[in-house]
């Protein structure tokens, strides 16, 4: 017998179906026993009644622990009194692989275990529905936006993530021992995505893990994460830049509220679609920050505090969950972005926030070779130690601009979820190394 699914026992109703799955909860009475199942496409309840049920099968139920595999074969019957509104009646039922008891974690919906157990026990976590669909909406991002970039040219390369090169000024690198040589994890695909524009392909992008040796605590950091990072050449100006992301948005948010919109519903969140994302100066947001009694020096970026509450100005004002932030200090910024022409204290760069927080930093990049040099040396970096880099501008080079954003921080936004580690399954942080 074929393998039915949970979510299809409606087109089966009154006839002999085979499902499989895990033993979600039990209820054992004398006469009439429960089993709710669950697979990856939803749960069900089934009865077994010892007046219909293979004796054995009926008898086997009272050994079940939770989360076991078993397999049943029955009747899918309506049943307005139960919450699915129709329940499957046990012919028989086999075990297939039977769970350890009693259960490190409680994975059901009433549980209270503090996220650091659960992480501890991730695969007993994600065998509830709520927390798979954290990662099926995950995943769905994932394909909604390589179809945006495929769609718009952009081809889509694998950058080496043991590398020499690090160039974000603040992400710290993590150092491996390669062969008695150092080497460092990748910290961006930046060089390597610059390098492709520049060989040939115009439009690059790539989704990948990023490392960090930051020693950041907080909900938002990770010390490695997923990178979503894409650049594109013969650009006129950042803003070409901008509008891509904002096309990207549009699309995500649309083509999810088709694909994923049982997960999104499952989850409590709705989106509006975005249409265009406010932009703002660092400047004019630090002026609307004053009515928050928020003040930065000139040469300061906001801080996270100062991102939640700009996010909140702007949804008031213009009722957008994302806005750019452009324009950002010299001091603070890495010396590969392009100086703006009129203010050579800021560059051509922008952050994007959604619902108060950074999911994405990009810039148009300094192409021409002798100002890269330069800017390079006024960051204290030595243009020479980099020649990988500086080839990049030495054999034509066309103006070009991007952005990365972390596919975490955009799950983690979008789902609205306090902690990042919510949207990744097996998350590293300064004292997280397992499972
Ligand atoms: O802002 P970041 O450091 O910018 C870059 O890496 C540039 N190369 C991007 C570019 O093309 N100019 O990182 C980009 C994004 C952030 O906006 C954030 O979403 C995410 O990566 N990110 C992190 N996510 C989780 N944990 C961390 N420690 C992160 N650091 C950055
Ligand atoms: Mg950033």
């Amino acid at each position: 017998m074929k393998r039915t699914l949970i979510k299809d026992l409606k087109q089966h109703l009154n006839t002999e179906v085979l499902i499989q799955g895990w033993v979600q909860e039990l209820r054992n009475l004398s006469k009439i026993k429960f089993l709710i199942l669950r697979d990856r496409t939803g749960d069900m309840q089934t009865v077994a009644f010892k007046s219909e049920t293979e004796i054995s099968s009926f008898e086997l139920i009272n050994e079940l622990t939770k989360e076991s595999v078993v397999e049943i074969v029955g009747i899918p019957k309506e049943n307005r009194e139960s919450r699915w509104g129709i329940e499957v009646g046990i012919k028989k039922i086999t075990v297939i692989s039977t769970a350890a008891a009693p259960l490190p974690i409680d994975n059901t919906d009433k549980s209270q275990t503090n996220l650091d157990k659960r992480l501890d026990h991730r695969l007993l976590d994600t065998r509830n529905l709520h927390k798979q669909a954290i990662f099926k909406v995950r995943s769905k991002i994932v394909k909604i936006v390589t179809n945006f970039f495929d769609q718009n040219g952009f081809t889509n390369i694998n950058s080496p993530k043991l590398t020499k090169i690090g160039v974000e000024s603040g992400a710290e690198l993590f150092e491996v021992n390669y062969f008695d040589r150092p080497m460092y994890l990748a910290q961006s695909p930046q060089v390597y995505k610059q390098m492709f524009v520049g060989g040939g392909f115009e439009r690059v992008f790539e989704i990948g893990p990023v490392f960090r040796a930051e020693k950041s605590n907080t909900m938002r950091h990770l010390t490695e994460f997923t990178g979503v990072d894409f650049e594109m050449g013969f650009i006129s100006d950042y803003t070409d830049v901008l509008e891509l992301i904002e096309n990207m948005f549009i699309d995500l948010i649309s083509t999810l509220q088709k694909e994923a919109a049982e997960e999104l519903k499952l989850l409590n969140v709705e989106h509006r679609i975005p249409t265009k994302i406010p932009r703002l100066t660092l400047d004019e947001a630090k002026k609307l920050l004053t009515s928050k009694d928020k003040r930065y020096g000139s040469d300061e970026d906001l801080d996270a505090e100062g991102e939640r509450l700009i996010s909140e100005i702007v949804k008031e004002k213009f009722g957008s969950e994302f806005v750019f932030i452009t324009h950002f200090p010299w001091k603070v910024k890495p010396f590969y972005q392009m100086k703006d022409e009129k203010n050579k204290n800021v560059t051509k760069s922008f952050d994007l926030l959604f619902n108060g927080v950074e999911i994405c930093s990009g810039s148009q990049r300094e192409h021409r070779l002798d100002v890269w040099r330069k800017q390079a040396a006024e960051k204290g970096l030595d243009p020479e130690a980099m020649p990988e880099y500086a080839e990049i501008f030495m054999y034509g080079c066309p103006p070009h601009g991007g952005a990365g954003f972390g596919l975490d921080r955009i799950t983690q936004r979008l789902l609205l979820l306090n902690n990042i580690r919510e949207a990744v399954l097996l998350p590293r942080d300064p004292v997280r190394e397992k499972p």
